[in-house]
């Protein structure tokens, strides 16, 4: 990449001047102002000043040091010493000549690949998956799919839960009024009902509430029988989630359940309790604050009328019990002996970031060694509103189901895509649509800013214009369709390229910026960046194809447009890919 070479010549060219500078952190970045440059480094100033040198002397200085005539036009000095360079017509088209023949795609693989482990997705046995489910799953499969790309080592984990108090309702249910016929036709459904109505039960009878109990007393005693029932539980619904990840093309390492981590909590509370890290309160055994962090950032501390309370991590209950705190202590203990990851990412919605904080906090203070050599992330994000500004809801104020929600996608892109090609066959246009629909609510979902609430929009997200999935695949066909008609012909691998036109420059600089992205991306956790760049990179094409006839050019000029559509359509491909999202020939 041109940002690497030019980093690289800047680098050796502050040595030259600076012999014992360290230089790792001298960067090149895209000119935020095309007007000034392609690219861009301030870093120099901060060298000057932490030598006390005039930074635009030093910048004068590496100028003079610095051999890049061969990939820039020019090198400009600006303000107090920022390095402007413009980046020759020549090397840029080298560049995607590199591209053209496969060799590259504007990214790199990481210097230094990571071992990172992605918690997403997590949903609960017996309990279907609905629409605030889209948000982990989608952004934790792009997050995936990104650091692989980026030739990190992942490792998806699917932190299901299987395990916990209400399996005490659901086996009473099952195994006094269970419909077999209703489990058949729809086994998350059923459970759903066993567990309202045995809730109910409780709430009103506390002879009830004691039987479920001891369901769940024998469950965790190993009795034989609730074993077999709640694995059964399980089962049913992993064939569900099954259904739903696979309709979504998502896919996990693992799904190691809460339940895996069974055998290890009591150790896990009795080595926190030998190392005074927790300790009893009320019965329960809780982790308190150790007074290292002011009152406001101590997750362990809440404020009640103007006075600092323990608000302990708790991780054994009176009755023995063990919290989800314990199970997560475990899973990260297990994570690090199996898997030695740098990073662990949770990708969980932001009403958990009181748990991920007092956990990751709880953790470091239980294995300081581990903890120093792994970071702990959680991937926070907002709520889905309905247009009406409250929580998405049905009509009837249920949650949205997410496979129902899929359905309706579908359905509604059959619409859009009939609407545009009433010719083609039904089956084509259905296949298109599933595409087109399953990637619209994909692309909604990880467009916004992850951490802000969002509207859902049926007719905003299946729009034809505007930032959007179907605007972004439609730009797609579009590119392959020019290329379809020109299958044969050489694409500027051999001939030589002439980048000429301000939409072509615009279009071929916007390509180089595509793994920075992807880094960005994969360093700040955000999807959003690269729904960006692939939106800007849809109108840089569509103002080329307006502006430079491809079909009707010949020579040079054919071969250098043809290939600006070709890697359009590549990038586009494999930025829709890292988003789980697929592409269609035809829209
Ligand atoms: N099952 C949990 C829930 O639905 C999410 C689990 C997230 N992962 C974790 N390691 N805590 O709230």
């Amino acid at each position: 990449m041109l940002h690497l070479t030019l980093q690289a010549r800047l680098q050796a060219a502050v040595r030259t001047v600076l012999p014992d500078a360290e230089t790792a952190a001298i960067l090149v970045r895209p000119c935020p102002d095309a007007r000034h440059g392609d690219y861009q480094s301030n870093a120099l100033i901060a060298v000057a000043k932490q030598r006390k040198l005039n930074p635009r002397q030093l910048a004068e200085q590496v100028k003079a040091a610095l051999d890049v005539a061969d990939v820039c036009d020019a090198v400009d000095i600006a303000g107090p010493g920022f390095l402007n360079f413009r980046v020759r017509p020549a090397a840029l088209a080298a560049t995607l000549q590199a591209a053209g023949r496969g060799e590259h795609l504007f990214y790199a693989a990481a210097a230094q690949p990571r071992t990172v482990v992605i918690d997403f997705s997590s949903p609960n046995v017996a309990k279907p998956m609905h629409v605030g489910h889209i948000r982990s799953t989608g952004i934790g499969d792009a997050l995936q799919r990104i650091f692989r790309l980026l030739g990190h080592r992942v490792i998806s984990d699917n932190h299901i839960g299987d395990w916990g108090t209400q399996f005490g309702k659901l086996l009473l249910g099952w195994k006094q009024i269970l419909d077999r016929d209703a489990l058949a036709a729809d086994a998350i459904a059923e459970l759903e009902r066993l567990y309202k109505v045995i809730n109910a039960e409780c709430d009103a009878n506390p002879a009830r509430l004691e039987e479920a109990k001891q369901e769940l007393v024998k469950l965790q005693a190993g009795d034989a029988d609730n074993i077999a029932v709640w694995q059964e539980m399980i089962r049913v619904s992993q064939v569900q989630f099954d259904a739903i990840y696979g309709r979504l093309g998502v896919k996990f390492d693992h799904a190691l359940g809460e339940s895996f981590y069974n055998p290890q909590l009591g150790p896990v509370v009795e080595d926190l309790l030998a190392r005074g890290i927790a300790r009893e309160s009320e019965g329960a055994v809780g982790v308190f604050s150790d007074g290292s962090l002011p009152p406001k950032q101590d997750p362990f501390l809440v404020n009640r009328d103007g006075e600092w309370i323990a608000d302990p991590a708790l991780v054994r209950k009176s009755d023995g019990g063990f919290n989800y705190m314990t199970t997560d202590l475990a899973t990260i203990d297990y994570r690090l002996k199996t898997w030695a990851p740098a990073e662990i990412v949770y990708v969980v919605d932001d009403r958990q970031a009181p748990h991920f904080k007092k956990l990751f906090l709880t953790f470091a203070r239980w294995q300081p060694e581990s903890a120093a050599k792994v970071k702990l992330v959680h991937v926070g994000f907002g709520k889905i509103l309905g247009e009406d500004g409250k929580p998405f809801k049905t009509r009837s104020g249920d949650t949205v189901k997410l496979g129902e929600l899929l359905d309706e996608a579908e359905e509604r892109a059959l619409k859009v895509v009939t609407e545009k090609n009433p010719d083609l066959p039904e089956a084509e246009r259905k296949e298109i649509a599933r595409v087109v629909g399953l990637g619209a609510v994909k692309y909604a979902d990880l467009l916004p800013n992850r951490q802000s609430d969002y509207m859902f929009s049926w007719d905003k997200m299946l729009a034809l214009q505007g930032n959007t999935a179907p605007y972004l695949l439609y730009a797609y066909t579009r590119v392959q369709s020019v290329l379809r008609k020109q299958a044969s012909e050489a694409r500027g691998q051999e001939t030589e390229l002439q980048l000429v036109a301000a939409e072509e420059l615009a279009l071929a600089k916007h390509f180089l910026n595509f793994g920075l992205v992807l880094e960005a991306a994969a360093e700040e956790y955000r999807p959003n960046f690269l729904c960006n760049y692939l939106y800007d990179l849809a109108g840089l094409f569509a103002r080329f194809y307006e502006n430079c006839p491809v079909l009707k050019a010949e020579g040079a000029e054919r071969a250098t447009r043809l290939l600006l559509c070709d890697l359009t359509g590549r990038v586009l491909k494999q930025g829709l890919e890292v988003l789980g999202i697929q592409t269609t020939e035809q829209m």
